[in-house]
């Protein structure tokens, strides 16, 4: 149990008012952190602006130094890290431990890209006559002070994925973990400092959302939001944003659309690994499966015997699927069970829960009038809809609110790539779960799932910005 700060200016900061935070696993105290106040707040926005022109003056090799520096010591703590991290949003030991070791990478590849971020020049080219005297400078800036916000179920991973490209672009950051994480967020702030980043350019802010998430989203000194979490609060971020840019990676219901031609133990094998990996809290798990009636029977069981295979548990023994993130969530889901429950879907593998930890659940027979059809449970239960044609398919995954991946199980790659074009989302894979790695792929969601797109590149391109300079050469 310890006192953990925050890292303003170059410095380790407890504020009057902390957070003590517990395991989901089992209510053991981790430790407190700060609930920083609105005029803590403003001190770091300060630094962090104060921190800008010496920072963005720095060639992008000169700040990809402190990147392979930090993510030198993720590496070599990702055990330790690991540990907390799985105790804090009960996530298994080896899946947390590969989150730090994923994000180490990450922030590697990060600053390597940083170095291939080049400018361009255009001539005029345009009917009047002195256009084609005119050239034009192409360069990208920093955005300027970029604030990060990440979720609970990736408090290193979708923390790091922000803060890299942020930091190689040439911009300062204020990183706002989630609150249960907000531990493990520290402990990769630490590693960025002793990275010996000039202070001021990195600097955390913990404290609930809920109190101090309007404060910071409004805050004058940010330039750009890049939030990842729910739907709902990223709405919210979108409305008190105002003309700022943004990026906002939020919910999903992705599904997977599964054809007679599909090879059926690969796609059952698939579906249960994105479904239920991390007990089903990841915004592109698979969250509904769209099978042909002609194979729906087939599918079912073979869903079903892979489904049993999944162990339950603890943590810290590797099990499949662990206790969700608090008891909330769990009456949640429990309440998209029923409802199916009482609308006549057909339970596969039998509900059961004891307090956050929920067993496997694969719902068969789900139809569209269920709330089960439609809303992300985040949580470890799975809806199969039978339907039948793709056309059927399509209408349903389009009628989501939702729009991040979807996945399509044929073997008949030119009906897969026609479907692909008419879904409604950022991603769609051919033959395997939906995901959202390799990490310098595009990630992005669209409709209710979000606004601008992710990926290594991509995060380094949105927060840089077009500079034209323009001269007469004559
Ligand atoms: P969440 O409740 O929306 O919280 C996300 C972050 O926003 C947390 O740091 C939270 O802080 C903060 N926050 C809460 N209220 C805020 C406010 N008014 N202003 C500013 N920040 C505020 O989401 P979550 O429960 O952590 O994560 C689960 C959700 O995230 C799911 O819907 C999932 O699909 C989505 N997600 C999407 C992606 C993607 O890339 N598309 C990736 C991961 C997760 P506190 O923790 O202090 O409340
Ligand atoms: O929860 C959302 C994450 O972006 C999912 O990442 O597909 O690598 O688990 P993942």
């Amino acid at each position: 149990m310890k006192d953990y700060q925050n890292y303003v200016n170059g410095q380790w900061v407890s504020s009057a008012k902390t957070l003590t935070i517990y395991s989901p696993i089992n209510d053991e105290k981790l430790g407190t952190v700060p609930a920083m106040s609105q005029e803590e707040v403003d001190v770091a926005m300060a630094a962090a602006r104060k921190a800008l022109p010496a920072w963005r003056a720095l060639s992008a090799y000169e700040r990809a130094q402190y990147l392979h520096k930090a993510a030198d010591i993720l590496e070599e703590r990702k055990d330790q890290i690991g540990e907390i991290l799985a105790k804090e949003v009960s996530k298994d030991i080896k899946a947390s431990i590969s989150e730090v070791d994923r994000s180490a990478h990450l922030i590697r590849y990060a600053a390597e890209e940083g170095l291939r971020v080049y400018g361009s020049s255009l001539e005029g080219g345009t009917y009047e006559p002195a256009a084609k005297s005119k050239i034009s400078l192409i360069r990208r800036e920093p955005v300027g002070v970029v604030l990060a916000i990440a979720p609970y179920n990736y408090p290193v991973n979708l923390s790091a994925s922000k803060i890299a490209p942020a930091l190689i672009g040439g911009n300062v950051v204020m990183f706002k973990p989630p609150t249960q994480g907000s531990i493990s967020g520290l402990l990769l702030a630490q590693a960025f400092a002793e990275a010996g980043l000039p202070a001021g350019v990195f600097n955390t802010i913990t404290g609930r959302g809920s109190e101090i998430g309007d404060y910071i989203i409004e805050h004058p000194e940010v330039n750009f939001i890049n939030f990842t979490g729910s739907t709902p609060i990223g709405q919210k971020v979108g409305k008190l944003a105002g003309i700022r840019p943004i990026m906002l990676e939020l919910g999903g219901k992705d599904a997977a659309v599964v054809l007679e031609d599909a090879d059926l133990d690969h796609t059952a094998k698939e579906i249960v690994s994105g479904a239920f990996s991390y007990s089903g809290q990841r915004c592109t798990a698979i969250k509904r499966v769209l099978v042909m009636d002609a194979v729906a029977d087939q599918l079912a069981a073979k869903l079903q015997a892979e489904v049993e295979k999944l162990t339950v548990g603890d943590p810290f023994e590797n099990k499949d699927i662990t206790p969700v993130i608090d008891e909330s969530s769990a009456l949640f889901i429990e309440g998209l069970v029923q409802d199916a429950q009482k609308k006549g879907a057909v339970e596969l593998t039998p509900y059961k829960r004891e307090k956050n930890l929920i067993w496997p659940t694969l719902l068969d027979h789900v139809t569209t009038d269920m709330e089960i059809a439609w809303e992300e449970p985040f949580g470890p239960v799975l809806p199969i809809i039978r339907v039948s044609s793709l056309d059927e398919a399509l209408t349903i995954c389009n009628q989501s609110e939702y729009g991040l991946q979807s996945s399509i199980f044929t073997s008949n790659y030119p009906l897969a790539f026609d479907f692909a074009s008419k879904l409604e989302v950022g991603t769609v894979h051919i033959n395997s779960k939906t995901q959202r790695g390799p990490d310098n792929f595009p990630f992005l969601g669209v409709k209710g799932s979000g606004a601008g797109v992710q990926g290594i590149k991509y995060s380094i391109e949105a927060m840089t910005k077009v500079k034209s300079v323009v001269f007469d050469i004559q």
